[in-house]
């Protein structure tokens, strides 16, 4: 409880300080879903034209070679987004093992070689141009893509950070146990409110989680009564018990999270939140309040994926905006990995 009033008064802080006139901290920006100055479609177009298609021709030879990488690196964004906003600092590493990628909340996070990589590929064509921020970016849009979902334009022009901390990764990325107060709340001290939550948590539309970040909470310990989670379709249940064994804390079998189609970017994610199929608790969490509901039932419902995809992409951008430094903030580097300590 204190922990949400504290998140609630910095949602109050966050706000507040968006309206204030002549900020001098660029990294507080703009509330999302309002444009924000220094971003825009194409800022590349002529620093570096061919930037987009570069990482475009990287991410499908990286999905190619292993298609589990699509949907990891379209959770990278997220992870960079959330935690002190668009600006990779996920990719920053500490010797003292105190940086983001040290947070119990990036466990299972992939994709680092592999914005590497394609950051090195950029870097041969247009050397210190083009942010890490972005690529990551475009890593996530282009992962999306070739998962068949849309292919939305990208804001560009963000910089890089040069700070990560785990602490900030702890406090800012949701437990996979999170109920709707929180998960609503997760986001509102971002700027991102109860739509943008329920759109992007379709992005479990593709990709797998571990067992142990599902199995305690949803099959074997659910509340810490020792039980099944009993909003968790039966069927469903005895077949992840199947995949996961009990007891077993650090239990890295990978479980689909929509075995429906788990490399599609389609509509079956909200048809099994709807049908009590959804696997983590923060996915079938959406079953518990009327407005994420309602979306999640029409979408369930709708004959296709238009309404979802133009709200992705409108969902996808607000994210994509939180906190971004642009300008003369931040650097460019060289590589996207660096040592904080
Ligand atoms: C709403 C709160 C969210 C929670 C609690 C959550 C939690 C998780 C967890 C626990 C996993 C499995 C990690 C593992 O075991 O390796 C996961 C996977 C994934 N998440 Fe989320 N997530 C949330 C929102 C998002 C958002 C907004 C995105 C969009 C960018 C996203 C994209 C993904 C993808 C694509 C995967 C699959 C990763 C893979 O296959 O490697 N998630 N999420
Ligand atoms: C880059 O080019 C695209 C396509 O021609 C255009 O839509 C976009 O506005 C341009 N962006 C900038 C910043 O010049
Ligand atoms: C279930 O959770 C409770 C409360 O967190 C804990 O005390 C208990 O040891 C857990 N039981 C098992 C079998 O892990």
């Amino acid at each position: 409880m204190a922990l949400k009033l504290q998140l609630l008064a910095a949602a109050v802080v966050a706000v507040a300080a968006s309206c204030r006139p002549g900020l001098a901290d660029p990294a507080v920006g703009a509330l999302p879903g309002l444009p924000v100055a220094g971003l825009a479609i194409g800022f590349y177009n002529e620093s570096c034209p061919g930037v987009e298609d570069l990482v475009l021709a990287e991410m499908r030879a990286i999905v190619e070679k292993d298609r589990t990488l699509g949907p990891a690196l379209l959770r990278f964004m997220f992870h960079d987004c959330l935690v002190r906003g668009c600006d990779a600092s996920i990719m920053l590493e500490s010797r003292s093992n105190k940086g983001e990628q040290d947070s119990d909340a990036s466990y299972g996070l992939r994709g680092y070689d592999e914005i590497e990589q394609i950051k090195a590929k950029v870097e041969a064509a247009c050397p210190l141009t083009v942010s890490c921020a972005d690529i990551i970016i475009l890593a996530a849009r282009d992962a999306v893509y070739l998962s068949n979902g849309p292919r939305y334009a990208v804001e560009t022009g963000r910089r890089d950070g040069t700070v990560s901390a785990k602490f900030d990764a702890d406090n800012d990325l949701p437990p996979p146990f999170s109920n709707i107060v929180d998960l609503k709340t997760y986001f509102s001290v971002k700027g991102l409110g109860w739509k943008d939550l329920v759109v992007l948590s379709g992005s479990h539309t593709i990709g797998s989680a571990q067992c142990s970040t599902f199995a305690s909470s949803r099959l074997y310990n659910f509340s810490g009564k020792g039980v099944q989670d009993p909003s968790l379709d039966k069927a469903y249940a005895a077949c992840l018990r199947e995949a996961c064994e009990p007891g077993l804390e650090d239990d890295a079998t990978a479980v689909a999270l929509d075995p429906t189609s788990p490399y599609e970017f389609d509509l079956s994610y909200y048809r099994r939140v709807r049908g009590d199929k959804g696997l983590l608790l923060s996915d079938q969490a959406l079953m518990d309040d009327r407005w994420t509901r309602g979306y999640v039932e029409r979408m369930a419902a709708a004959a296709s994926p238009d309404e979802f995809f133009a709200d992705y992409a409108a969902a996808m951008t607000n994210m994509g905006r939180l906190e971004v430094l642009t300008g003369d903030s931040g650097e460019i580097r060289e590589t996207c990995a660096a040592y904080v300590d």
